[in-house]
């Protein structure tokens, strides 16, 4: 009898003192220096949208960089850029909890609504799916939640205005002029395009029309076989005749028509990745992890693996159609949004790769150096933006070196991301 209520004493002591332990192991891996960077950042992204949010009061203009003067600059709906703001706010409102955000979110998002009509270019998906896509997993309101269906399965549609069978791919702009000024584009196609893809694979879910899913594979197996390189790096723009004929390989955004521009590869990485996830298709997880890894062994990617704007700006070898020698800087701008996206590309290929450690331990140092005051502003400075040194578009002498609104849609993702995989 001793014995037993020893062996029950002693017991009940090793359970007490397990416990205790469990709880101090899981505040201690809650405060471990992972979470406090996801934190602090959030923190810097409260204190900066809420400027944000002040300074943005007209419902038909929508934050996106800033001027020379550091003053705010802003789009109107018909852009590509419109639906980014309410998807920050989204995603604020997703860390923090806190009802002020949803309110601020929905707000910016129902701004758009009348966009779900955009054919004119491609970037209906961007637009759409970032804010209203994101409302969708945060609303409770079933006639809210209708009222969004609906104006997605209509985005969807206008996508689908700018797909035609015969190429298989989406159109992204109207006819165009290459930089050469000799090539006119009738049917361009940049490796962007596959951003507006997740919209469709979405619509085709909530539908059980799988029309809009097979849009988007015909157009990704189609980008997958032309924009490659042979290394996997990316063209930016590539041309079609009217039967889907290759006629041109050119940039427009990049350096040169056989450099590769940064975020270019970004989008590459992270639409292949989102496509895997969509459909499961081995060959879209390869396309995904060479192009990722064509971006991380790059003997010219910076140490803090936050790119330059292109791969190739000044190289032998490469030489610009725009005037390059008129718009020079002293130095080589790096461009964090593609930093942003790669993070978070490479957080969620870390998930589906049997490598995970390769993507997921450089995707943990890139949002180290974003984390970094290099990168993250100084919370009241940066006209409320998140992060800085940005590359609109160089040869088009637009955004700079500046903060972009996509720069911190992708950095919060990415954040969120890695939050989740930590717990
Ligand atoms: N068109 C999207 C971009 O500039 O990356």
């Amino acid at each position: 009898m001793k014995q037993t209520s020893f062996n029950i004493k002693h017991y009940s002591f090793l359970l007490v003192c397990t416990l205790t332990m469990m709880v101090v192991l899981s505040a201690f891996l809650w405060l471990s220096p992972k979470s406090e960077l996801i934190k602090d950042d959030f923190t810097v992204a409260e204190k900066q949208y809420s400027e944000l949010l002040k300074t943005s009061t007209d419902l038909t203009r929508f934050p996106r960089t800033i001027n020379q003067d550091r003053s705010l600059k802003s789009t109107d709906i018909k852009d590509w850029t419109q639906g980014f703001f309410a998807g920050n706010l989204w995603y604020i409102y997703e860390y923090t909890k806190n009802p002020e955000w949803k309110t601020a979110a929905t707000k910016w998002t129902e701004a758009l609504e009348q966009a779900q009509f955009l054919t004119q270019h491609h970037d209906i998906g961007f637009v759409m799916y970032c804010s209203y896509g994101n409302a969708m997993k945060f609303e409770k309101d079933p006639k809210k939640l209708e009222q969004y269906r609906k104006i997605l399965i209509q985005s969807a549609e206008s996508a689908l205005t700018r797909f035609d069978p015969k190429v298989g791919l989406i159109k992204s702009w109207n006819e165009k002029k290459s930089w050469d000024k000799k090539t006119t584009w009738k049917y361009p196609v940049i490796i962007d395009n596959m951003m507006n893809l997740e919209l469709l694979c979405y619509v085709s879910k909530i539908t059980g029309n799988p029309k809009y899913k097979n849009a988007a594979i015909s157009h990704a197996l189609n980008t997958m076989k032309n924009h490659f390189r042979p290394d996997f790096s990316t063209y930016h723009v590539v041309d079609y005749s009217a039967n889907g004929k290759v006629l041109h390989r050119q940039t427009n955004q990049g350096y040169a028509d056989n450099s590769t521009w940064s975020r270019g590869q970004g989008w590459a990485i992270y639409g292949f990745t989102m496509m895997y996830r969509e459909t499961k298709d081995k060959r879209f997880l390869e396309a995904a992890q060479k192009a990722a890894d064509f971006y991380l062994n790059n003997p010219n990617l910076p140490k803090d693996k936050i790119p330059n704007w292109d791969f190739n700006e000044g190289q032998k070898g490469y030489t610009p159609d725009w005037d390059y020698e008129a718009r020079k800087l002293s130095y080589i701008p790096r461009d964090a949004s593609a930093g942003a996206l790669v993070a978070s590309a490479l957080i969620e290929l870390s998930t589906f790769s049997k490598d995970s450690k390769k993507y997921f331990k450089p995707a943990e140092q890139m949002l180290q150096s974003l984390s970094d005051s290099t990168y993250l502003a100084k919370p009241g400075s940066n006209s409320g933006f998140i992060l800085k040194h940005c590359v609109g578009s160089y040869p088009h002498n637009s955004e700079i070196d500046v903060p972009l609104i996509y720069a911190d849609y992708y950095f919060m993702e990415a954040l969120l991301r890695y939050q989740k995989i930590k717990e």
